[in-house]
């Protein structure tokens, strides 16, 4: 079978590679992103693998199908991106990874917070320009705070877990409040309550600005906002307002609104155009990782031996199970 395997990185590449020895799985590597002018590239596949910012939009849909594609194999847990309408009326079914490695993910907003918090970043480069002062570098313990995390899923509720061990007093907020041992309330009490929010639930139209200008004015002046989810749960322009009135205390983020003209690349010899994020770039207080919160080679591994699975059924017209993308009805 032909796979067309979009916005391919050389990692994707080695662990897919990896994953399909055995398999009749032929790749077409492409380093190009999934869009309506791209996706006859996937003439002659029977299946596609994309990313978080490839656009399956229905018009890329159509030019799929039309090319005889039968399916996508997301290489992510997420599919807020992908037009299911389309999907389901031109029959092509789409799979994801549910899990790979939640602790990759949690583990990173814990380093994202700890390091913003300590001011790790600056300190490196202090230290190794030989300046030891420690002016600037003031931090706050965690132990005793009250720290809000926002989605108590697979990677949520580890975050939340972390969090105790820190001696943190953890609030949850979710709509399914599964997680017996922790103190779920609504949205605005853990806004006003936390030193710290951080944020885990997928993007659906409910969760779009989810952080918005009343909530960033709900949060106690000073305190720290991390979110490692998606860019678009948070209202950027209310956070930079927030952050410039002195109210934000901290901004960690490794998701960005529009992320997709920037991250995965290397663009360290051009000019940033996107003036929305190269002004967040200008704050102290604000952290950004380029989406490697997922990026463990536990994740890796396991993102390309599901991938590979997913795309055998996709293909082979098997069951997916929990790892089919159903559509609303
Ligand atoms: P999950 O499905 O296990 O958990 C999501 C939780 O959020 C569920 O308990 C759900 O009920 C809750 N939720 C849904 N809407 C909500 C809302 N409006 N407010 C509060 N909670 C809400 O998903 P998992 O595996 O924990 O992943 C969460 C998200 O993390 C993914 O959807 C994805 O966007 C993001 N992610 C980011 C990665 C990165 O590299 N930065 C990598 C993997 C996932």
């Amino acid at each position: 079978m032909k796979i067309s395997c979009f916005s391919t990185h050389p990692f994707d590449r080695e662990y897919l590679e990896k994953a399909s020895v055995g398999t009749d799985i032929v790749w077409d590597f492409l380093e190009t992103g999934l869009n309506p002018k791209t996706a006859i590239l996937a003439a002659g596949s029977d299946a596609v693998c994309c990313f978080v910012n490839d656009k399956p939009n229905r018009e890329a849909l159509v030019a799929l199908s039309s090319v005889g594609v039968r399916g996508l194999a997301l290489r992510s847990a997420g599919y807020n991106h992908v037009d299911l309408a389309a999907c389901k009326e031109l029959g092509l079914r789409v799979a994801r990874v549910p899990a790979y490695s939640p602790h990759a993910v949690a583990e990173h907003a814990i380093a994202l917070l700890l390091t913003l918090n300590r001011k790790l970043h600056k300190a490196y480069n202090r230290v190794r320009e030989g300046n030891f002062a420690l002016h600037g570098l003031m931090g706050f313990d965690l132990n005793g705070k009250t720290v809000g995390v926002v989605g108590t899923g697979k990677i949520g509720s580890i975050v939340a877990k972390i969090l105790r061990a820190f001696g943190c007093h953890v609030l949850a907020n979710d709509p399914l409040p599964t997680q017996k041992d922790l103190e779920y309330v609504d949205l605005p009490t853990l806004l006003r309550a936390s030193r710290v929010v951080t944020l885990h639930p997928p993007l659906t139209p409910d969760s779009h600005h989810l952080i918005d200008r009343e909530a960033f004015e709900m949060m106690p002046s000073g305190a720290i906002l991390v979110n490692t989810s998606r860019g678009a749960l948070v209202d950027t322009n209310a956070a930079i307002d927030s952050l410039k009135s002195g109210r934000l205390g901290g901004l960690a983020i490794d998701v960005y609104e529009e992320e997709e003209n920037l991250f995965f690349r290397d663009l360290s010899d051009t000019i940033i155009q996107d003036d929305v994020f190269a002004r967040l770039l200008s704050f102290p207080n604000v952290l950004i990782s380029g989406h490697q919160a997922f990026f463990t080679e536990e994740a890796l591994t396991a993102i390309a031996k599901i991938t590979v699975e997913n795309l055998m059924c996709l293909v082979e017209d098997r069951p997916l199970g929990a790892n089919e993308v159903r559509f609303e009805t």
